[in-house]
């Protein structure tokens, strides 16, 4: 494979760039609820810039003291930034989930979670499988509907101007009460007039797993749906799309059920990573077709994959890989992790090869990384322009404190670091009105201001992010590290508000 023109690391920092402490202050829990205009703006706000941005993950990292283990499992709390003409509302609220509210309700832990125990040892968790829906993954706009998802049941519908929860969802009927729907969607933009599809799935994990695959249409019609059965556990977060393919990369990760059905473990505790088997590169053909394509490659563990596109005979795909299942170990939790024992995250360009069933790849070379993200017109095209948040040094494992721009035809990297006491989240790629170039637009990303407690909206020129952001929207309050969100151009604010 053709060596991509890379700058090489510097050298690695001789000293963390962050203060553990003030990492840790960014997953105290949120329990308020805000809804104000933001008055501390830094900069401006873009002319051109309109809509709204969303963003999911966990608000409580705790329920009334109890801790939770793993922020996989803190309570979806929904933050919502309306832009306009200038202006900039803020509003969060939780999602208002059976689980939530039994909880709130009790004062205490009354579900198990992927990493977390009900309190009270083995006892109180033997025999009891129900894994709360924490709805805390990613929001979507699509269909006239927001939806707060977790990969392991049914989407919660909000209000998108309110952000007040409306329920479970069934997509109009297209899932069956309790029937997940991953949070990891991909929309395809339309060409030659067809409209937007999005692209989604879900995985039934057994001894042989099922991945199901939906495809909607822009008013959230069914367009696709087929089901798959393949050999082996999947633990499956996301995938990638091409015109043709959705691609899933089955880690090497087996998942022993015994101590978990009795009690003595959570389901992540469960999981096993064996490096030494292959990583299986998944194809299911778009078309519903049963000529799934399984290819090998080298053990590795991926959470999130950048985008990824054919080119005749061959799919080439962009992934953030670790080298084993990055756990939370069992005592401590997740404020204790030691960056140094965890593997550090690459980017990985695959070449899967269709005809002779072969996977080559090469690494990348980028700072610990995660949260890729790209021009939404090029998802499953060819691309120029990548986006992840990354650590601020060069080398190892490290909280993301810095947003990457990576340009795969000149190999060059572009740097905006927020250390020392600066965490990035997720940047999201928003088009300027009428841009033509792939990398005309803005970059936005909540992050956490340890310095001040707070969180901020930080609105970066995508064309150039070396000089920093364009505008920083401070918030009130801090907001805990996030997952994913999206950006709609509607403006959506509560009436009269
Ligand atoms: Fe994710």
């Amino acid at each position: 494979m053709q060596k991509l023109q890379i700058s090489q690391p510097q050298t690695a920092a001789q000293n963390p760039s962050y203060d553990r402490t003030d990492w840790q202050r960014g997953y105290e829990s949120q329990p308020n609820e805000f809804d104000y205009w933001i008055d501390n703006i830094e900069g401006e706000i873009p002319a051109g810039l309109q809509g709204t941005f969303f963003r999911n993950g966990p608000g409580l990292l705790d329920v009334n003291g109890q801790p939770i283990h793993h922020p996989f499992d803190g309570d979806g709390m929904i933050c919502a930034i309306a832009i306009s003409e200038g202006r900039a509302h803020f509003r969060n609220r939780f999602v208002r989930t059976e689980g939530y509210i039994a909880e709130q309700k009790a004062g205490k832990i009354l579900y198990r979670g992927f990493g977390t125990q009900k309190p009270g040892g083995w006892l109180a968790n033997i025999f009891d499988v129900k894994v709360k829906n924490a709805a805390n993954t990613n929001i979507i706009y699509w269909g006239d509907k927001l939806l707060a998802l977790w990969e392991g049941g049914q989407p919660y519908r909000l209000d998108p101007r309110t952000l007040d929860t409306l329920g479970l969802d069934t997509l109009d009927g297209i899932l069956q009460p309790g029937e997940p729907f991953a949070a990891h969607p991909r929309i395809e933009k339309g060409k030659n007039g067809a409209g937007d599809r999005l692209v989604n799935f879900s995985v039934k994990p057994g001894l042989s797993s099922t991945i199901t695959i939906y495809e909607l249409d822009e008013s959230g019609k069914l367009l696709q749906r087929h089901a798959h059965a393949i050999p082996g556990f999947a633990f499956l977060h996301d995938m990638a799309i091409t015109p043709n393919y959705c691609i899933f990369f089955q880690n090497p990760l087996s998942f022993n059920p015994l101590p978990f059905l009795l009690g003595f473990r959570s389901a992540s505790e469960c999981l096993k990573f064996s490096p030494n088997k292959p990583t299986q590169a998944i194809l299911i053909p778009r078309n519903g077709t049963d000529e799934v394509k399984i290819l090998e490659t080298e053990p590795c563990f991926v959470f999130h994959h950048c985008n990824a596109w054919e080119e005749g005979d061959e799919v080439f795909v962009d992934s953030v890989c670790y080298e084993s299942f990055p756990a939370v170990e069992a005592e401590g939790g997740f404020r204790e992790v030691d960056f140094d024992s965890l593997p550090a995250s690459e980017l990985w360009r695959f070449k899967l090869n269709l005809q002779d069933k072969t996977v080559q790849h090469q690494v990348v070379e980028t700072p610990s990384c995660e949260f890729p993200t790209l021009h939404p017109n090029n998802v499953g095209q060819p691309y120029r322009y990548l986006y992840m948040g990354v650590a601020d040094a060069p080398r190892g494992n490290a909280p993301l404190q810095a947003i990457l721009k990576f340009d795969f035809v000149t190999g060059e990297r572009q740097i905006w670091s927020a250390a020392p006491r600066g965490f990035a989240g997720e940047p999201m790629f928003v088009l300027r009105p009428d841009a033509v170039a792939e990398d005309d637009g803005w970059l936005l990303s909540l992050m956490y201001d340890a310095a001040n407690h707070r969180s901020t909206l930080a609105i970066l020129d995508a064309r150039d992010i070396t000089k920093g952001p364009l505008a920083r929207l401070h918030l009130k309050q801090h907001i805990p590290y996030g997952f994913h969100g999206c950006f709609t151009p509607n403006v959506l604010l509560p009436i009269g508000s």
